[in-house]
């Protein structure tokens, strides 16, 4: 059943050039350029006029909601809010008619995301479901939607389901933008190629498992870590550190970045490992001193860089390269290793790492 990996987690984590693919299989078709999505077809006119779209979602289908928020606001043009459902649900927030809320959830059964929808619906929001499993509560409460098609996902830890969310969310803001007019042609025909190539360098990425493998071994016994990354890679950072924390119990802090020097750096010293998503984008040069930052105070850097990079290696302790890529797909590459390093590290710490102690797959209750 584990297919001969020793963990579901690990199965799952290669399955993801597989996954990925059927998350976009049938609403991608590169020759011609044709995107669709069949549950967003009888919804797109109030999509598309949207005055905002709110993300509610918990743990890593929240951190998929951050990445869309990027996404969505950067190609359709249409502000996203991000809300942890249990926050949302209790803080009397304002919804309104006009209002789009997606609800993002793996098991489809999270008890304060079925409840932030029920919320929204009482007021008179339209309601869109991005869920894993068919016929789940969520999926069935919801005015419209769109599987994940990742297939059962079994370890506690979320992975696969996370790439495919992000894939699916991708293409939403893809359609969005490109009915908006606010995405330009060229670029979503760019962005559809790119997006194309991704299960490939997936695989590409998954092959860095036995250095990965090295490097954990130097750091399973940290205590403490911190994981850095701005743009979209920020919440990669956040999910790196939630994955390390829940199956390792080694305490993790994802920021982004530029927040490090309004406190988390006074963490910093010899002992402190940081992993820094330092991939060639728009806000590389940043970045890059945040490295020097992490260094001047003797911290460790582990970095995730982009194939081919000079820069970040001449002062990096351990350098992870991956396939290059669209600053938008990023998070679908820059991930991987991290949910790698969480793995090793915690098998050699003797965790349980697909059954971590005090977690359920699906909380279904608050
Ligand atoms: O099933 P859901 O996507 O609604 O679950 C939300 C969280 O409970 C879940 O992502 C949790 O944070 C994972 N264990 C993280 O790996």
């Amino acid at each position: 059943e584990k297919g001969g990996y020793e963990h579901f987690m690990l199965k799952e984590i290669f399955e993801q050039p597989r996954s990925i693919l059927d998350s976009m299989r049938g609403r991608m078709i590169t020759e011609g350029n044709h995107l669709m999505m069949s549950g967003f077809r009888e919804f797109e006119n109030k999509f598309i006029n949207a005055e905002r779209i709110l993300i509610v979602a918990c743990g890593t289908s929240w951190h998929a909601g951050l990445v869309a928020e990027y996404l969505i606001e950067d190609f359709a043009r249409i502000p996203v809010e991000v809300e942890y459902a249990s926050e949302f649900r209790y803080r009397n927030p304002i919804i309104r008619e006009s209002d789009i809320v997606i609800a993002i959830s793996q098991s489809g059964e999270t008890a304060d995301t079925l409840a932030a929808i029920e919320l929204a619906k009482s007021k008179g929001a339209t309601i869109f479901g991005i869920c894993n499993v068919v016929g789940s509560s969520i999926a069935r409460t919801t005015d419209a939607g769109a599987y994940t098609h990742a297939g059962p996902e079994i370890g506690v830890a979320s992975t696969k389901a996370f790439t495919a969310q992000v894939t699916v969310l991708t293409l939403i803001a893809m359609i969005m933008g490109a009915k908006r007019g606010t995405l330009e042609t060229t670029k979503l025909h760019e962005l559809m190629a790119e997006l194309d190539n991704i299960p490939a360098k997936v695989e590409r990425a998954l092959k860095l498992d036995a250095q990965i493998q090295e490097i954990s071994e130097k750091f399973k016994d940290a205590t403490n870590f911190i994981y850095l990354g701005r743009g979209y890679n920020y919440p990669v950072a956040l999910e790196g550190a939630l994955k390390l924390k829940e199956i390792s119990y080694i305490h993790a802090e994802g920021y982004p970045a530029a927040e490090m020097k309004h406190g988390p750096i006074a963490l910093i010293d010899e002992q402190m490992p940081v992993v820094v998503i330092a991939t060639k984008d728009s806000s590389y040069e940043k970045i890059v001193s945040n490295v020097q930052e992490v260094r001047a105070r003797k911290g460790q850097v582990i970095a995730i860089v982009t194939e081919g990079d000079t820069t970040i290696p001449t002062m990096a302790d351990h350098v992870i390269e991956i396939p290059e890529t669209s600053e938008h797909l990023a998070p679908l590459l820059s991930v991987i290793p991290l949910q790698l390093l969480s793995y090793h590290i915690a098998v050699m710490r003797g965790c349980n790492v697909d059954q971590p102690r005090n977690l359920a797959k699906s909380v279904t209750v608050e």
